[in-house]
């Protein structure tokens, strides 16, 4: 039984075993929460990208897709980095976006985190509409299967929070 909170707070302050970050394909650092991470968490975090990128993940990691590394100096011990989909008004990328979710879920089972947090992925940079993330994230982890106790997402402002809170009920 997954247990679901949310809190309104800084990700890189949290006190868990694995902290999702908002990544990119190239693994290699950006803005948001990404930025965030990288900042906080030290350069260790980086020379594990780098490596990723020169082995399994030449190409980048694909949307949809998670990947650990370290958390370097970070509370947590794991970083679970995942792409989510750009916005389109075109095209639904749901899927991708609820795979993202799954996906740092399963890399969380197999590391045998118990506690993890997750930002709202794809809401900042890449344009999501905020109640529209938070009905799918809230949606994908309550039908995860998955041996995580804690669900924690960590939302930046007080309009992120409100959105998670009406999905969360
Ligand atoms: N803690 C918690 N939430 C945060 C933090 C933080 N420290 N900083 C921002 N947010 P974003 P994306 C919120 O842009 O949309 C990067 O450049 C933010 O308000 O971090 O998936 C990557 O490298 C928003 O609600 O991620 C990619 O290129 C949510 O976190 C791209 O941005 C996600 O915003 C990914 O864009």
């Amino acid at each position: 039984m997954t247990t679901l909170t949310l809190v309104q707070g800084d990700i890189t302050r949290q006190s868990v075993d694995a902290i999702v970050n908002a990544a990119n394909s190239s693994l290699l650092g950006g803005g948001g929460v990404d930025g965030a991470i990288h900042r906080r968490g030290g350069p260790d975090i980086l020379a594990e990208c780098r490596r990723l990128r020169a082995s399994r993940y030449g190409r980048g990691l694909p949307t949809g897709r998670a990947v650990a590394t370290t958390a370097g100096n970070l509370d947590a011990r794991w970083v679970i980095h995942t792409v989510g989909p750009v916005w389109s008004d075109t095209e639904d990328r749901s899927e991708l976006l609820a795979s993202c979710y799954r996906q740092s879920l399963r890399v969380a089972d197999e590391l045998g985190a118990r506690t993890v947090a997750f930002p709202a992925i794809s809401t900042g940079i890449y344009g999501w509409p905020l109640d529209d993330g938070a009905r799918i994230a809230v949606a994908t982890v309550r039908a995860a299967d998955t041996a995580v106790e804690e669900v924690r997402f960590v939302l930046f402002d007080e309009r992120a929070h409100a959105a998670f809170a009406r999905q969360a009920g």
